[in-house]
């Protein structure tokens, strides 16, 4: 039994949160820097630790009072290492290593992508669910990652195995990329996702991404043997963008942008005012392009690694397609597929103060000296 104090700062979202034992979420406070990032279409590096400065101690205040919580009541503190942008992952790290000194508390330092398995994990703990079958194969997809991993319990902690990963953009980063390039602003996601619906999704066809067959296989003897189920976006990205050079699109995709940025929060019906048809068109037909290599890719790799329960977790897991579509497919294979509530599925700390939990068990505290890991991996046992 633990309450545990969670921080992440990863990327553009500085957040707090206290959880219990890994199953219960007290609180769960996000402040989202989308607003200072958007003028620039993505997320500026230098910008977001100065956000993530400005916003650390006020969430972590909320996220405690909001629990009923104080610094003296916590068990222990868990916070991001990486991977994520390294100026802003300091932030977070920094507060909680002198949060943690000050109040001579265990502190645990989680990896991102375990966090949004755990997230999957941590709801159906709080719905009661304790029937999953192991090991899950989870897909965490989202602006940053597009990777597959076998999970599983074991009796020292959870055991992560890749067994895919993008071979170049993440799924995320495809949707925002596209999203820039349409003049549609950021983050790209949530916006084509709502567009997507009023448009034919036939309209255009999009090769399939082509992993040579020589790279299919993982490296023997490594981590990565056994057949493997990489993803690559960056050639669809490509294809959007030739689709408006040869359509001649630029000069309404231009107009688009600046109308849209007039505007502090754009809903719906102002994205389809500034939104043709042959527009609507390419979105519905990208969108329906990524949730297919998507959930293809992902249930041939849950029939050759002989998995009955799937996670769809990350950024990218909040679309409604791809939910739609992971539903009826794996439905048709007899997997089971769980998803995060949507605001599990972006970046949150909950998911974070989750992970955390079976190292607290464990009494797996990270050192004094520990830092920040931009590239860290999610590989073996930690
Ligand atoms: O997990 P997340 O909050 O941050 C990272 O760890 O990257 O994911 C953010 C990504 C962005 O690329 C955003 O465009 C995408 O998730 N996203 C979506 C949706 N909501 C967020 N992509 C597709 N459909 C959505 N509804
Ligand atoms: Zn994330």
């Amino acid at each position: 039994m633990a309450y545990i104090l969670g921080i992440e700062s990863s990327c553009d979202e500085t957040a707090a949160a206290v959880v219990h034992s890994g199953e219960q979420i007290l609180s769960n406070v996000v402040a989202s820097q989308i607003a200072t990032h958007k003028p620039y279409g993505g997320v500026v590096p230098e910008l977001a630790s100065r956000e993530h400065l400005r916003n650390i101690l006020p969430v972590v205040r909320t996220a405690l009072a909001e629990a009923g919580q104080t610094y003296q009541s916590i068990d222990a503190l868990a916070v991001t290492q990486g991977p994520g942008l390294a100026g802003a992952l300091l932030v977070g790290i920094s507060f909680a290593k002198a949060l943690a000194f000050a109040l001579d508390k265990p502190l645990i330092a989680v990896n991102h992508l375990e966090g949004h398995i755990h997230a999957v994990l941590l709801e159906q703990r709080q719905k009661g669910n304790r029937e999953l079958r192991f090991p899950v194969l989870a897909l965490v997809v989202s602006g940053g990652h597009t990777h597959l991993y076998l999970a599983e319990r074991r009796e020292e902690g959870w055991c992560y195995r890749n067994i895919g990963h993008t071979r170049d953009d993440a799924a995320g980063e495809a949707f925002d990329k596209v999203a820039k390039l349409l003049g549609l602003g950021y983050p790209g996601g949530p916006v084509i996702d709502k567009l997507a619906a009023h448009g034919d999704a036939s309209a255009v066809k999009f090769p399939p991404s082509q992993i040579k067959h020589r790279d299919r296989r993982g490296k023997k003897g490594t981590e990565e043997s056994g057949p493997r189920f990489d993803f690559s976006y960056s050639g669809i990205k490509t294809a959007v963008l030739r689709y408006v050079e040869r359509h001649g699109m630029a000069q309404d995709i231009q107009a688009r942008r600046r109308a849209l940025e007039r505007l502090s929060k754009p809903v719906l019906e102002d994205y389809l005012a500034v939104c043709d048809r042959e527009t609507l068109n390419l979105i519905a037909s990208f969108q329906r392009a990524m949730v297919e290599d998507l959930v293809t890719k992902t249930v041939a790799a849950a029939r050759s690694y002989e998995v009955a329960t799937l996670f769809v977790t990350g950024g990218v897991a909040a679309n409604g397609e791809l939910r739609r579509n992971f539903q009826k497919d794996a439905a048709m294979e007899g997997l089971l597929v769980f998803f995060p509530s949507r605001p599990l599925s972006t970046d949150n700390a909950a998911m974070i103060a989750a992970a955390a939990f079976p190292r607290w068990v464990a009494r797996d505290f990270a050192a004094a000296d520990f830092s920040a890991e931009a590239g860290l991996a999610l590989t073996g046992m930690r």
